[in-house]
C-alpha cells in the first residue's frame, strides 16, 4: 500500500492509502464498532436531507459556503454517506472550487446524527473524505467550521489568510488543509465555484447514450 504526504497534517492523519475505495469501506469507531462509508447514492438523499435539517436547521441554506454549492454537483466520488447498524448516520461532501486561482475542494456540510455523536463517526467521515480526495489527486481542502474540531485533521486558518469567501465569513473559522506540500502557496483572492452544474452530468450521459 502506498501513502501520500499531507503537509501540515498531524502524524495520525499523514499516512493514507493512495487508492480510493470504489465501494464501501469500513472505518473503526470507539468501542469496537464499525462505520460503513460509501459513495452517496440517490436513495440516500431523503435521509441525508433530514440529517442536515436536524443538524443545522433551515439557516443552512443561508451560509456563505452554500453560494459555492448551489446548483452544482459535488466533486466526482466525493459525496460520502456513513452507515451504522444499517442507518444513514453521517454525511460529508466536497465541492470543486478555485481558491484564488488554485484548484481545490470545499468540504461541507459534515453532519453526524445526534444519537451517534462522540463515537468517532465525524472523524471517520473526515478520514475517508481526506483519503479519497488525496487519492483522487486533489491538492487542498478548504472549509468554514469550528477550528477546535477541524484542527485535529490538520486544518488551519493560516492557509486562508490571503483568500476571500464570496460573502461574510469569520476568519478564525475559514480553514484549509494542504494535501500536497505548498499547494496553496499561490492561492490569493476570491474563492469561486468550479463544480459541474447540476443536470450537466445527466445531460452528458444522455448525450452519450443518444450518440451510441
Ligand atoms: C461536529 C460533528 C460532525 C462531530 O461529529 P462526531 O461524530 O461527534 O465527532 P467525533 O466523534 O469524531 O469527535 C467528537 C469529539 O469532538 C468534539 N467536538 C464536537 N464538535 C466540536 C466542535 N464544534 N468544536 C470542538 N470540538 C467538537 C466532541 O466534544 C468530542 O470530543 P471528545 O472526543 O473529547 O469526546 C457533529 O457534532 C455534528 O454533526 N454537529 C452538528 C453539525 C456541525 O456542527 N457540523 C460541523 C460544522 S463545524
Amino acid at each position: 500500500m502506498t501513502s501520500v504526504v499531507l503537509a501540515h497534517a498531524p502524524a495520525h492523519v499523514r499516512a493514507r492509502s493512495s487508492s480510493p475505495a470504489p465501494h464501501a469501506i469500513l472505518q473503526p469507531l470507539r468501542g469496537g464498532q464499525m462505520l460503513v462509508v460509501r459513495e452517496e447514492s440517490s436513495r440516500d438523499i431523503p435521509a441525508r436531507e433530514r440529517l442536515l435539517d436536524a443538524a443545522f436547521g433551515p439557516s443552512r441554506f443561508l451560509k456563505t459556503s452554500e453560494a459555492l454549492r448551489a446548483g452544482r454537483l459535488p466533486a466526482r466520488g466525493l459525496a460520502l454517506s456513513g452507515f451504522h447498524d444499517g442507518e444513514l448516520v453521517a454525511t460529508v461532501r466536497l465541492w470543486s472550487i478555485h481558491a484564488g486561482g488554485v484548484p481545490a475542494l470545499l468540504l461541507g456540510p459534515l453532519a453526524v446524527a445526534e444519537s451517534r455523536r462522540s463515537l468517532g463517526v465525524g472523524a471517520a467521515m473526515m478520514e475517508a473524505a481526506i483519503t479519497r480526495a488525496s487519492a483522487l489527486g486533489h491538492k487542498a481542502i478548504i472549509l468554514v467550521g469550528d477550528e477546535p474540531y477541524y484542527r485535529r485533521f490538520g486544518f488551519s486558518a493560516g492557509l486562508t489568510a490571503r483568500l476571500d469567501m464570496p460573502g461574510p465569513v469569520e476568519r478564525e473559522r475559514f480553514l484549509a488543509l494542504e494535501l500536497q506540500p505548498r499547494a496553496l502557496d499561490d492561492a490569493a483572492g476570491m474563492i469561486v465555484a468550479a463544480g459541474q452544474r447540476a443536470g450537466a452530468r445527466r445531460r452528458s450521459a444522455e448525450h452519450r447514450r443518444n450518440a451510441a
